[in-house]
């Protein structure tokens, strides 16, 4: 079983790497510097990963064209695609993102990012996705993407995030796309929450470890054939869209 897991190079990514390298896959390690790339490959390596570097920066084209090429030359297909790698974009001070005063240039780079980069990355890689007999792709989305719970004064959501939270809001409406597209066919699709997780991304402020914040997109990834598709999950079942 091979799988590929974009921004694999650290948090989150690195542990679903570790987890589905645990269950046997062999593990692409999308990350898009060489170094950072290579030390998380020596890392999972020695714990018994079968892994394998994958330069892939997910708002380069070439680079995402590239990287499918590898996996083809080295695997021929592929089991699993995990589009974990994303961004916050730059906050303001207070770690917020204040709708009324946003940078556009911050509002591109976060969508490039969260939402172009997993529609180029998925695209570049459904002809090998096809040739599994189990397809499955997880966009790790976030609930501050849930317009439900954004909307719900009595949820505590955290921040005002214009740029990050809507991107995942998008990331959501995309996987739903997918899942109809996919309708009939062995691919299964879902965005998955890993909760707040202590990572770079965070500050690594969070209850969560990334092993934690890895648990649920690991499940999606190996889920059964005929499981759910074109939903949102966190650890503790549905997230409202
Ligand atoms: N941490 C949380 O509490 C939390 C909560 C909900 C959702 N999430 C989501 O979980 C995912 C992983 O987050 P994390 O907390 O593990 O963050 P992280 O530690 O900052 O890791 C992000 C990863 O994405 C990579 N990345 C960023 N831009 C990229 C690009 N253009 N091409 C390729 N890779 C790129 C980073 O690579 P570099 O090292 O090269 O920068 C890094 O490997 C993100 O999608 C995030 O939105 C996180």
């Amino acid at each position: 079983m091979i799988a590929l897991v974009t921004g694999a190079n650290k948090g989150i990514g690195y542990e679903i790497a570790a987890g589905l390298g645990s269950l046997g896959y062999r593990v692409g390690v999308g990350a898009r510097d060489a170094a950072r790339r290579e030390t998380a490959v020596g890392k999972l390596r020695a714990v018994g990963v079968e892994a394998f570097g994958v330069p892939l920066d997910v708002t380069d084209d070439q680079s995402v064209s590239d990287a499918a090429e590898l996996i083809e030359r080295l695997a021929g297909h592929l089991d699993a695609l995990v589009n974990n790698a994303g961004i916050s974009g730059e906050m303001d001070p207070g770690w917020v993102q204040d709708p009324t005063a946003l940078d556009l240039e911050v509002l591109r780079t976060v969508v490039d990012t969260n939402v172009m980069g997993v529609v180029r990355v998925t695209n570049a890689m459904l002809p090998l996705l096809r040739r599994s007999p189990s397809p499955r792709i997880v966009n790790v989305s976030s609930s501050v993407g849930s317009l439900t719970r954004q909307s719900d004064p009595d949820i505590e959501i955290g921040p005002i995030m214009a740029a990050y939270a809507p991107s995942k809001s998008f990331l959501n409406a995309l996987t739903v796309q997918y899942a109809r597209q996919f309708a009939g066919t062995n691919i299964l699709i879902n965005a998955a929450c890993p909760g707040l997780v202590a990572t770079d991304f965070t500050g690594f402020q969070g209850p969560r470890t990334p092993e934690q914040g890895a648990a649920t997109p690991i499940r999606l990834a190996t889920l059964p054939d005929g499981g759910p598709t074109g939903s949102f999950f966190e650890d503790d079942g549905v997230v409202p869209w």
